[in-house]
């Protein structure tokens, strides 16, 4: 009953974004994994439906999540400790998997320290709350992931803290680092390193040149921060990501177990300085309970093997199966952004058709995602496809002639 007037208003501000475009569409619930058999990846059932789908939107690119190693590892660590921490971090809620998992990213991704979260997205929290202050200056791209602008926002970044460059816009980000305001006691540049709507990443080289002159002259230096929950593990010769791609060494990178390694949790990697405050400082590190020890055995044995020859082969068949699709959407006539990461928009540049063509791909087994305005500007309408390492050549051959039959 007490909720009775709060519920009238929800109902209000719900359907607000409905007119709006902006509500999500109701959740399609898997409810059976089929292993890859006779030339096919893997196919997923949802509820309400005898049909088997391919999933060409699961951010698993290297196809680790099923992987026996990864559920073995997270078995034998639950069966010593329990499915749960019982406290957090500091208060005795610390097994040796966390502090493993943080040596084996942070060696990883070749920085001398790190830190692990329930989530990318509380990792980018977790660093705002640690380095900012009143006298800290922000630098970002316009396409930052939510979660960016959402920490910023968290800790209080005032909006004469802050300066917005156009996406991957390079003499923008040189303007704003001329214009640094004299009062800034530190500079945090702070991008994606790939752009998750778009698959096209930031050329952090290019970044690091321009901000190399200007460290000396803010008190606590400009530090360059990339989330590269998108990269690490998918991207660059040996999977190190948008950094290893560009040949570029950012001061912090944030990053994720959830996508390439097929598990969950995020992480910061950098100097021994900030992950000792972030443990310090950062509240959804403080106070929140750490990820289970199945998480962090999987995610340790996920790095692991994308550090092997094992993970060198699945990130060449996620490259060739890459190429094959993206050859195969230009072969079409569909236009693309270019790139060789495993995101793979096709734009439609229209809403009716974007839905059309996503509801036909639908009724073929494909599952995809359509992104529309207010999602993403008018006019640039687009169905995100996302490769992973087990979908066969076979799989792709088939997406891309439902495609074909769709446009
Ligand atoms: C750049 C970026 N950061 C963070 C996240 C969130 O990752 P997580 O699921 O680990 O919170 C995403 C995923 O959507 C992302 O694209």
């Amino acid at each position: 009953m007490s909720l009775e007037k709060l519920n009238q208003a929800l109902v209000q501000e719900v359907a607000a974004l409905k007119a709006e475009g902006r509500a999500k569409s109701p959740e399609r619930i898997i409810v059976d994994y089929i292993a890859p058999r006779d030339g096919r990846g893997p196919r997923y059932k949802l509820q309400g439906s005898d049909q088997e789908f391919i999933r060409m939107n699961s951010n698993s690119y290297l196809s680790l999540s099923n992987h026996p190693a990864l559920i073995a590892a997270a078995d034998e660590a639950t069966h010593r400790f329990g499915v749960g921490p019982g406290a957090v971090r500091f208060i005795d809620g610390t097994y040796h998997y966390h502090v493993d998992l943080e040596a084996r990213i942070a060696r990883f991704v070749n920085k001398p320290a790190a830190k692990i979260f329930n989530s990318a997205y509380t990792a980018n929290l977790a660093l705002a709350l640690t380095i900012n202050t009143p006298r800290t200056y922000w630098i970002g791209d316009e396409l930052n992931h939510n979660c960016i602008i959402r920490a910023m926002r968290i800790s209080s970044v005032a909006r004469e803290n802050k300066a917005i460059y156009k996406h991957n816009k390079m003499e923008e980000l040189a303007q704003h680092l001329g214009e640094i305001p004299a009062s800034a006691e530190r500079v945090v540049v702070i991008f994606d390193g790939i752009f998750s709507m778009r698959g096209d990443y930031a050329p952090i080289d290019q970044i690091e040149r321009l901000c190399a002159p200007r460290r000396g002259q803010v008190h606590d230096g400009i530090i360059t921060v990339v989330d590269d929950s998108h990269g690490i593990g998918a991207y660059g010769a040996t999977g190190r990501g948008t950094p290893e791609f560009t040949a570029a060494e950012p001061d912090v990178i944030v990053g994720t177990f959830g996508k390439a390694f097929g598990v969950n949790g995020g992480f910061i990697a950098g100097s021994v300085e900030l992950i000792e405050a972030v443990r310090q400082k950062a509240d959804t590190y403080i106070y929140t309970n750490p990820l289970s020890v199945a998480d962090c055995a999987a995610a340790i044995k996920a790095i692991d093997i994308a550090d092997s020859s094992e993970g060198r082969q699945r990130l060449s068949d996620l490259k060739a199966r890459t190429q094959q699709f993206r050859d195969g959407v230009a072969a079409l006539g569909m236009e693309s952004i270019p790139g060789p990461h495993p995101v793979v928009p096709v734009l439609v540049r229209d809403t009716a058709k974007t839905h059309r063509m996503v509801q036909r791909l639908y009724e073929k087994g494909i599952l995809v995602v359509g992104l529309t305005f207010p999602v993403v500007p008018k006019g640039d309408e687009t169905m995100r496809f996302q490769i992973n390492a087990a979908h066969t050549a076979q799989d792709i051959e088939y997406v891309l002639e439902v495609l074909g039959e769709a446009k």
